[in-house]
């Protein structure tokens, strides 16, 4: 087979890989007919031998290693103790089968298989990339060892009208912020160094024309599904070509492979569509809701969250704590989740992590008491973890200084008060299983946080090897013990906040943590971001206090609730202290959201193109029977009136009421009376074509209010 071709979704993926050939992509993006044969392609596709380059034409591999000789970066580098450095791999056998396609490839000078397994998803067209390399000496003395100091899971071509790229960046408390930006000459490399996915560099990057927006023009997106140290590159070659690619960052030495040993890169996933960003996002969506996410947990909705950290820190009080989840459960709270502090000497960040035994002075009769309150509430329990942490002032440290990861002859770097567990190692991965398996074991709890609070600065080994790779793996593995212990329990990704939420995390998880902060109006912007790869039914989003402890913003209940709604929603406050008028409108919210969570979660999503002063986006039900659109003031504008509002999703033919369900209290947030609100249509019934091209005219609104509008098809 010379060529593997796949068309699926809006999108063709054509892969040349004669046997003996270097394999390269002939063609991905918009679905080709299918008259348009592969050797008319590839006809059209030649290009001539200019002057002052190679008297052939290298067409880019997908490892674009750097025995091929093409004078671009390289997508995989490794060598034998210096040398053996010009690998070439040749295809040695592909296969396809319905979905999914397997090509191998080997280079005999330098001894290495390289084997790309592609699958592509029939409905949506999103491939996963996943690639491979073993090393093939035949002894396995020390100078057969191969070290591979970079690997791209796959270097992918990318049309050159893609002239401009939309990346990711932020920072703790401020996640997923987008940068988009004309194409230029030369690389876009982000360098993710901080061993865990990093609240600066998700990884992901989207191409993208000019003219492309949320509903309309095209779109090529990769993510890499990977926990730790990354590499994002777009080169712009000056052949012309375009080649996009990601992979693991490997640290000096880091994979060394003896004979026979093979490394595993982790997997691309990418998307293409014609129709917008939006479009894009829904495949990334049902990627995440119908590979990675357990069909258990999918099933269920999604509970309301209590949390406790915002509202008591370290200073927990099991009277308080119980008054607490009284409150929590009398405004319809699902889900009681006692966050950091509540075992060993943690009564602050300084000492404690490594002790997951319940502390006896805060809790003497241990956390039963409290668990049972919780479950005789209705709800269930869930409990916070930082496994792969230890503070130097705990009983785990001064037992195992040297569990710890470290660089010989350097002090650690100061952070949190803590240091990272080398949990790649057998004994330290046993001792974190066997402590949070008994706490489950002994106690009635449904739900673990599990959190990660600091970057791996020195992630070395006691014998002085780079481990950031390896803990990822651990960590991963680790995870998987502790679910099939508890299947039941269901477990979220938390790194301070959105540092951890990518596809690696999520196929061993069911939610992250989206971000430490709880303004509704950043999160407004973070939960937007996030949408890009991620469904609302794994983004926690929960309503804080009044005043922000992150921004020391004060924002209403009603645009912090409308916020937290569209997520997983949950609460983070002291409902102690919080007015009573606000812990109604909180009751009321929580309710709207049991009511829609099945369309929140099931729904396709819309991100909606707006000026900034308001954030909109919809969730239109898979039979477009029904729909709910969030719209977001968030500062005045300057016109006297807002815009005209499209309904994106909508089946064209049907006829929908359109109603306000939030505000609660819609008076309080326009400056229309209940008379007005009738003249702009809601109650109405109108055509879905006419409010997805036309759109409603927004009713003039105060700044920070949210409204939902829920449309219903006439039955
Ligand atoms: C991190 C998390 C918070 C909280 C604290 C506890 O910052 O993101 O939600 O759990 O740790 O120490």
């Amino acid at each position: 087979m010379d060529h593997i071709r796949f068309d699926a979704g809006e999108m063709t993926l054509i892969i040349a890989c004669k046997l003996g050939s270097a394999p390269s992509i002939t063609y991905w993006g918009k679905k080709l007919d299918d008259n348009s044969n592969i050797d008319d392609i590839t006809a059209l596709t030649v290009r001539r031998v200019v002057s002052g380059s190679a008297d052939v034409i290298v067409e880019p591999s997908l490892a674009m290693e750097i025995g091929l000789g093409y004078s671009a970066p390289a997508g995989f580098e490794a060598h034998r103790e210096g040398r053996s450095w010009g690998s070439h791999f040749t295809v040695t056998s592909a296969e396809k089968s319905n979905n999914q396609a397997i090509i191998e490839c080997h280079d005999e000078v330098t001894q290495i298989k390289l084997i790309y397994i592609i699958k592509v998803n029939p409905k949506t067209g999103l491939i996963q990339f996943a690639s491979s390399v073993t090393n093939t000496a035949n002894s396995d003395g020390d100078k057969d060892i191969l070290t591979i100091n970079k690997m791209a899971t796959i270097v992918l071509p990318i049309a050159g009208r893609m002239t401009e790229l939309i990346g990711f960046t932020g920072r703790w408390a401020d996640e997923f912020r987008r940068e988009r930006m004309k194409r230029f000459s030369g690389s876009y490399v982000r360098e993710n160094k901080r061993g865990r996915t990093s609240h600066d560099s998700f990884p992901a990057v989207i191409l993208v024309r000019p003219d492309t927006r949320e509903k309309s023009g095209e779109a090529f997106g990769l993510h890499l599904a990977w926990s730790g140290n990354h590499i994002i590159r777009v080169d712009t070659l000056m052949d012309g070509r375009v080649l996009a690619s990601m992979g693991a960052l490997l640290f000096p030495g880091e994979i060394r492979l003896k004979a026979g040993e093979t490394f595993h890169s982790p997997e691309i996933v990418a998307g293409y569509s014609k129709k917008g960003l939006s479009a894009l996002s829904r495949q990334y969506h049902d990627h995440v809701r119908n590979q990675l996410i357990r069909p258990a947990v999918k099933k269920r909705p999604r509970p309301v969250h209590y949390n406790s950290w915002e509202a008591v820190y370290f200073d927990h009080d099991i009277e308080e704590l119980k008054a607490m989840a009284d409150k929590a459960a009398s405004i319809g709270v699902e889900r009681f989740v006692l966050d950091d502090g509540w075992f060993g000497s943690r009564r602050s960040e300084k000492s404690g992590l490594g002790d997951w035994v319940v502390s006896d002075a805060i809790y003497p009769d241990g956390l039963k008491p409290l668990i049972d309150h919780v479950t005789g509430l209705g709800m269930e329990m869930g409990i916070w973890f930082e496994p792969e942490m230890v503070n130097p002032d705990s009983d785990l440290y001064r037992a195992h200084p040297d569990w710890v990861l470290h660089l010989h002859g350097r002090e650690q770097l100061p952070f949190r008060s803590q240091y990272v567990l080398d949990i790649s190692r057998e004994e330290v991965a046993d001792y974190l299983f066997q402590q949070i398996d008994a706490v489950l074991r002994d106690h009635d709890i449904g739900y673990v946080k599990w959190d990660m609070n600091r970057d791996l600065n020195h992630p070395g080994n006691s014998m002085g090897y780079a481990r950031p790779h390896a803990h990822v793996m651990a960590l991963y593995a680790l995870i998987e013990r502790i679910r099939e212990a508890h299947p039941s329990v269901e477990i979220e990704s938390c790194a301070s906040g959105g540092g951890r939420p990518d596809f690696g995390v999520l196929a061993h998880t069911d939610r992250v943590w989206t971000s430490d902060s709880n303004d509704a109006i950043d999160r407004q912007n973070i939960q937007k971001g996030a949408s890009y790869f991620l469904p609302l039914s794994v983004l926690g989003s929960h309503v804080g206090p009044q005043k922000c402890h992150i921004t020391g913003r004060s924002i209403s209940m009603g645009m912090r609730a409308a916020t937290a709604l569209m997520g997983h929603m949950g609460t983070e406050l002291n409902l102690l202290t919080e007015p009573e008028d606000d812990l109604e409108e909180l009751k009321i919210a929580i309710a709207l959201y049991k009511k829609h969570r099945e369309l929140i979660h099931s729904g396709d999503y819309y991100r909606i193109d707006t000026p900034r002063y308001i954030n909109a986006m919809g969730i239109v039900s898979q039979d477009k029977s029904e729909a709910l659109y969030s719209v977001a003031f968030l500062t005045g504008y300057h016109n006297t009136h807002p815009i005209m509002m499209p309904f994106p999703g909508l089946e064209l033919t049907y006829n929908y009421k359109i109603n306000s369900i939030w505000p609660h209290d819609f008076k309080s947030s326009t400056i229309l009376d209940k008379k007005e609100i009738k003249e702009i249509g809601i109650g109405e019934y109108f055509k879905g074509a006419t409010l997805h091209n036309l759109g409603m005219q927004l009713p003039p609104s105060f700044p920070e209010t949210v409204h939902l509008f829920h449309l219903k098809k006439e039955s």
